[in-house]
């Protein structure tokens, strides 16, 4: 099979060109001007294309809770927002912290039609597995509560996970940050900060920065703030809780000078019924508006085209060591994305493929969308339409 993506505007080596993209075998063979004959041909007028978007931080609930998610709706409402690979949280039921349970995920997972990796559980009894686990992202370490019970409070447990040389995703806030950073000071491995929400969370880690420590933030925490709260209730409800006015330009400003690594959504999906119960869970959907939110902070002069692909498709690959993603490059994966700056819509639950079809960003008016998904050199989603294809675990370089 292959396909022919031209007159677009192509995003690669840090700048937009004018150059047609040619796809064999999954890969991209040839960036050029050349007019090559294909199977497929792709007309991308007035488009642009990026680098397939990497969110390195979803819950997509299987096993265990697929009344919330599974990997089928997860990876249809990844591939509708644009996102062409998903990493996996383990906060599943069961978690995901032993090698076998890894290995049913892996079976489960093969339903995605977007290409997908995993996060790996920590918990103060694991250890051992930990050290056998093989192509996992990261461990994933809870040093708070939150969805599941993936929590480790024994203080040399999380001294052992630290010392050992794997990339560290981690839920932490306030103080925990600060234990965070002096558990992993003389590590060489990755500290990966999840979901990093208030100025003194981010002031703290920027302090401590060293090139082995990463920041995640998440896009309701760019878009919405406590006010939204008071309107939506349990459904603007998510850990960590969204925060005020200031936090969120202190965010925006980190972007600004560099100091954020990635924006990943953690999609963490609930039913609506779970939000209306009193003892609600904490978590709100996000892979269908990550992009367009940060395309429209593009057309409103908040954001560059470049940044958004470092943040949401160079530096997950990097951090991650995703193996041929994150770039438009010749022999780099046929991972796609294909925009639309001018399209102006409205998110609207109805038409959400998250099988809990609520979003916090419901009702919102948005320029910028993505109109054509591509995964291994397959079209999986096309103007509100999604192809049945299926995606590939990851590989690690
Ligand atoms: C997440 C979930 O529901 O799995 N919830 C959330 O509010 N973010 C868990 C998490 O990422 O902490
Ligand atoms: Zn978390
Ligand atoms: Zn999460
Ligand atoms: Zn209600």
């Amino acid at each position: 099979m292959t396909l022919l993506i031209k007159n677009a505007k192509i995003f690669t080596k840090g700048t937009l060109i004018n150059k047609n993209i040619f796809v064999e075998n999954e890969k991209i063979r040839k960036i050029t001007n050349q007019n090559l004959m294909a199977d497929k041909v792709i007309n991308a007028k007035n488009k642009i294309v990026l680098p397939g978007i990497i969110d390195s931080h979803v819950h997509f609930r299987e096993p265990g809770l697929t009344g919330k998610e599974d990997f089928y709706s997860g990876s249809r409402a990844a591939a509708s927002g644009g996102i062409t690979t998903i990493l996996d949280m383990p906060n599943t039921n069961p978690p995901t912290t032993t090698v076998e349970r890894l290995k049913e995920k892996r079976r489960l997972a093969k339903k995605s039609v977007v290409n997908y990796g995993f996060h790996f559980g920590s918990t103060s009894e694991n250890i051992e597995e930990i050290k056998n686990v093989k192509n996992v992202a990261s461990v994933k370490i809870y040093m708070e509560k939150t969805t599941g019970d993936l929590i480790i409070n024994d203080d040399e447990a999380l001294k052992r996970i630290f010392s050992l040389p794997i990339t560290k995703t981690i839920h932490a806030e306030g103080g925990q940050i600060k234990k965070a950073l002096e558990l992993g000071k003389d590590t060489l491995s990755r500290l990966y900060f999840c979901h990093v929400s208030s100025k003194e969370e981010l002031n703290l880690i920027i302090e401590n920065k060293k090139n082995n420590v990463f920041i995640e933030i998440a896009p309701h925490h760019l878009f919405l703030s406590e006010q939204d709260k008071e309107k939506q209730g349990s459904f603007a409800e998510m850990k960590p809780s969204l925060k005020v006015k200031e936090d969120q330009i202190a965010l925006w400003e980190a972007i600004k000078n560099n100091r954020v690594d990635t924006i990943a959504t953690d999609h963490a999906p609930h039913t609506v019924e779970e939000k209306h119960q009193i003892n609600y869970p904490y978590g709100v959907p996000g892979c269908e508006t990550i992009l367009p939110l940060l395309l429209n902070a593009v057309n409103d002069g908040l954001l560059e085209i470049k940044k958004l692909v470092q943040l949401c498709c160079e530096n997950p690959a990097k951090i991650f060591k995703l193996k041929g993603k994150g770039f438009i490059e010749e022999g780099f994966d046929a991972d796609l994305t294909i925009i639309d700056m001018d399209l102006e819509k409205e998110v609207n639950n109805d038409s959400l493929f998250t099988k809990c079809k609520w979003s916090p960003f419901n009702g919102m008016s948005l320029k910028g969308w993505p109109v054509i998904t591509i995964v291994n050199g397959n079209v999986v989603y096309n103007n509100g339409n999604i192809e049945h294809v299926r995606g590939k675990e990851v590989e690690y370089n």
